[in-house]
């Protein structure tokens, strides 16, 4: 296991004993039946599959946008895109972690997508990182939350809150082109190893999700 699957693991213990203490002041919410259950630990292993499919695919398609919008003179967008495909990398990483953990199967997948315009680029990965965010992760948690699966709850929180970051992001990068103030586009982008979450030009001294210590936050500038 690698140092940063370690470090999600690490996280997930320290969750654990927050979300023990938190359970043990409230009493749960969703009253599901044994079936119920079941269902939704094989739903929630599916869910897994289909988000380490979409996270292999966007590391791989924002690698190449990244290349893309140098070819367009737009470096800071560049420096963005390699920064979010990083973070989606190690969210590949610990949903893969949490699919083998469980004893499913890690899909073998080709990534496919088709390189654009870096502004056409953008707005559809401010689409997608919105519906990923809003849509898709909130739903998979809901389901792993029935499912009692802790760690693919911690792994589906730390995307799902990844991609709102995400989208504000691609949403900046849009706006100073079609502006054109790609200037005061940020310059430097960290990415934490535990959870992806992804910051600009002044990180803290802890990651706001994994607690990761901010030394540790691999750098793109
Ligand atoms: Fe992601
Ligand atoms: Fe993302």
């Amino acid at each position: 296991m690698n140092k940063a699957l370690l470090g999600f693991f690490a996280c997930f213990t320290a969750a654990s004993c927050l979300l023990t203490t938190a359970c043990e002041n409230k009493k749960p919410e969703i009253k599901t039946s044994t079936n119920q259950m079941k269902d939704a630990s094989t739903k929630t292993i599916e869910n897994m599959q289909a988000a380490y499919k979409g996270e292999r695919t966007a590391t791989a398609k924002y690698e190449a946008f990244s290349k893309k919008a140098e070819s367009e003179g737009y470096h800071n967008i560049a420096l963005l895109y390699n920064a979010v495909s990083a973070a989606e990398n190690i969210h590949s990483m610990n949903h893969k972690a949490v699919i083998e953990d469980a004893g499913g199967t890690v899909p073998v997948i080709t990534p496919e997508y088709k390189v654009k315009t870096t502004k056409e680029s953008l707005s559809d990965d401010i689409n997608g990182e919105a519906y990923e965010a809003q849509v898709m992760y909130p739903d998979f948690l809901k389901t792993a939350e029935m499912a009692g699966n802790q760690t693919a709850h911690l792994s589906l929180s730390f995307a799902q809150k990844t991609e709102q970051k995400h989208k504000l992001f691609f949403d900046q990068a849009l706006s100073g082109i079609n502006s054109n103030t790609l200037n005061t586009l940020p310059s430097k982008y960290y990415v934490c190893p535990v959870c992806g979450n992804t910051y600009a030009t002044n990180p803290p001294k802890h990651c706001d999700f994994s607690f990761t210590e901010g030394d540790k936050f691999i750098v793109f500038q």
